[in-house]
């Protein structure tokens, strides 16, 4: 099974990875974990060019292109093979980060982000993708702003949360939106029962 997460920037959606992937060590359930962009060698180089906040000239279509193109390598080169194996594969972002992102808050427009991705995930969709449901101007953490994403405004952010919404109503169910708590272990169990539900995990 293939399960991805997303969220808004500072909705403590990393720190649930990482409480997930305890439990499932902890109770001898083996998966993959891997983030995008990012997870392959070649991923975590186009990562850097992205996030780099001097690349200040880079064109929306260019910063599409490279979600893509970091998301096909991973594709091809862990996730493709670990489904095969029959692996668990989790992943922190994946083709709906691009669609809120470049799509709905660059205002790319859903079709143009769908079409540059369709031969970056060759038909690779997630079976479950968790969403973690907190406004930007919500969320827990203020941001570091240190990379060039993070850099963006709150009015660009406020856009992507928006998008995300969207995007849930037309997921048939695929999206599951979670309401964080402010206890992050509250926020963990509500996830598990989730994963649980959809026999995602034990
Ligand atoms: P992270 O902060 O979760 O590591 O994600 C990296 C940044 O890249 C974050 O600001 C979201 C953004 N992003 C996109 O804009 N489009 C994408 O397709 C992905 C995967 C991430």
């Amino acid at each position: 099974m293939f399960i991805t997460f997303e969220g808004c920037e500072g909705v403590g959606k990393s720190t649930q990875v990482r409480l997930l992937k305890e439990y499932l060590e902890h109770t001898g359930q083996p998966a993959v974990y891997i983030r995008e962009p990012g997870s392959t060698k070649i991923s975590e180089q186009i990562r850097d060019v992205i996030a780099n906040p001097q690349n200040t000239e880079m064109t929306d279509i260019t910063e599409a292109m490279l979600f893509a193109a970091s998301r096909a390598q991973l594709v091809r080169e862990v996730i493709r093979p670990a489904l095969e194996r029959g692996e668990l594969v989790i992943c922190d972002r994946y083709l709906d980060s691009s669609v809120a992102y470049q799509g709905y808050a660059r205002g790319m427009g859903v079709d143009v982000i769908k079409k540059i991705n369709e031969p970056a995930i060759d038909g690779l969709l997630p079976d479950l993708t968790i969403f973690l449901d907190l406004r930007p101007s919500e969320a827990w953490r203020t941001f570091k702003n240190t990379d060039r994403m993070e850099q963006e405004s709150a009015d660009f952010h406020d856009k992507v949360y928006e998008g995300y919404i969207a995007e849930i109503k037309s997921s048939n169910g695929r999206i599951v939106p979670v309401k964080p708590d402010f206890d992050k272990k509250v926020t963990a169990e509500r996830i598990l029962e989730v994963l649980r539900k959809k026999g995602a995990i034990k």
